[in-house]
């Protein structure tokens, strides 16, 4: 099987190293990819919001599968052109991607699927957002309705500074989302899906905030962990038979099945779970530490889910222990990162490139995440040990990373 991977993060090196471990994959493009892509996978610049490059690229290469990492390609309906174009894709159609690309529109879906969720209003009149906002808080959780790569979320005890956020959108022509705050240790947990079969993958836990304590603004995340010790069994079945499914039927039900990987990014209070959000692709940088420990063949699940036959696969085979992620950042992120910084002592098995590209023969930063190193080991404290031991080893001038992932969970301090 030929597999081209659009996108350049390290969630798509995560995805090309797995599937290079899968005996049906033949050959591997990466489109546009990074530094460490490079090494693995043939390379192709390409737009990937076009959906005649994409289609003209899978076509040259000769695909047979297409799997669209990031969540921009999807929602403007590139899964779509490539599967007319008779080349089996994983990623959903545009009008599935709405789960992700708008708030509003997940907000009616769980309302009609019956899932839990937090009370959510929209604002698009900048005169109406302080009587909205007074019907919020004291913690004021603020969205952009639309993409925002992670950093569009403001969740704070300051009204002030809900205020200030909530305008800025506004004043950019982004209807604004406000929501009640879900209390409770957050649960990433991604689900292969075509139409209403389903397939979990392990659970996992991001850590958004930059700062370690969990402290400064919201990123795309800093770094990630798996499996939760501190997670029931039956809680995760609960959210596949409770939220999963009954979100998978309503999407059946209205036309828009979903066809990819169903991020469902949960809060367990004490009621049980609720959804913070959805998202249509494999969440970054959880999917690295959830794919360093998956031993069935990457390939042929993504295909499964691609062609509709899910219901036949194997249950899926894990490795044992934990595996652990952590992001090392460009000075400045998540502002305006700085670029041009030559990387150094990054060639480690387990460190994964996001935003590097080779200039002259050296790899230098081009993005604000950076590196996503991924450790693992027999338990989440080896795990933890072996990353930061692989970070010791890496320079980056101006860079930074938490020294926290997965601490709280180590530490005994994640209670539900
Ligand atoms: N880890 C957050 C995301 O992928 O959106």
């Amino acid at each position: 099987m030929r597999v081209l991977v659009i996108g350049s993060g390290a969630r798509e090196h995560a995805l090309l190293l797995a599937l290079s471990r899968d005996p049906s994959v033949s050959a591997l493009m990466c489109a546009p990819g990074n530094a460490g892509t490079a090494e693995i996978a043939q390379q192709q610049a390409v737009d990937v919001a076009s959906k005649d490059a994409v289609v003209a690229l899978a076509q040259s290469f000769e695909a047979d599968l297409v799997v669209i990492g990031p969540e921009v390609p999807l929602v403007l309906g590139v899964a779509d052109a490539v599967r007319e174009a008779g080349i089996a894709c994983f990623g959903p159609s545009a009008a599935a991607a709405r789960i992700e690309g708008s708030k509003a529109f997940a907000k009616d879906v769980m309302a009609a699927a019956g899932v839990r969720t937090a009370h959510s209003e929209i604002v698009d009149n900048p005169g109406k957002l302080d009587e909205a906002l007074d019907r919020f808080g004291p913690h004021w959780v603020v969205k952009d309705d639309g993409l925002a790569a992670g950093k569009g979320v403001v969740v704070t005890e300051d009204r002030d500074a809900a205020r200030a956020h909530a305008a800025d959108l506004l004043e950019n022509g982004h209807p604004v989302l406000l929501e009640t705050y879900l209390d409770g240790p957050e649960v990433s947990l991604f689900v292969l899906v075509d139409g209403e079969n389903v397939v979990p993958l392990i659970p996992a836990q991001d850590h958004k905030r930059v700062g370690d304590g969990d402290t400064g603004p919201n990123t795309g995340g800093m770094g990630a962990y798996t499996p939760l010790p501190w997670l029931p069994e039956e809680t995760v079945t609960a959210i596949v038979e409770d939220v999963v499914k009954p979100v998978a039927a309503e999407m059946v039900k209205r036309g828009c099945p979903f066809s990819g990987l169903l991020y469902a990014g949960l809060a367990i209070g004490k009621a049980g779970p609720a959804v913070v959000e959805f998202n249509c692709r494999f969440g970054d940088p959880e999917t690295q530490a959830v794919l360093a420990l998956l031993e069935s063949p990457l390939g042929e699940l993504l295909n499964a889910a691609a062609t509709g036959t899910l219901d036949q696969v194997a249950p899926l085979q894990w490795k044992n222990g934990s595996a652990v992620t952590v992001v090392v950042a460009a000075e400045n992120y998540p502002g305006t990162p700085r670029v041009g910084d030559v990387i150094s002592g990054a060639d480690i098995e387990g460190v994964l490139h996001a935003g590097t590209k080779l200039v002259d023969g050296q790899v230098v930063s081009a993005g604000g995440r950076v590196l996503a190193v991924v450790g693992v080991g027999d338990d989440l404290t080896a795990a933890r040990d072996d990353a930061y031991a692989k970070i010791e080893q890496i320079k980056l001038p101006g860079g930074h990373h938490r020294t926290d992932i997965g601490l709280a969970a180590v530490e005994g301090r994640i209670s539900i």
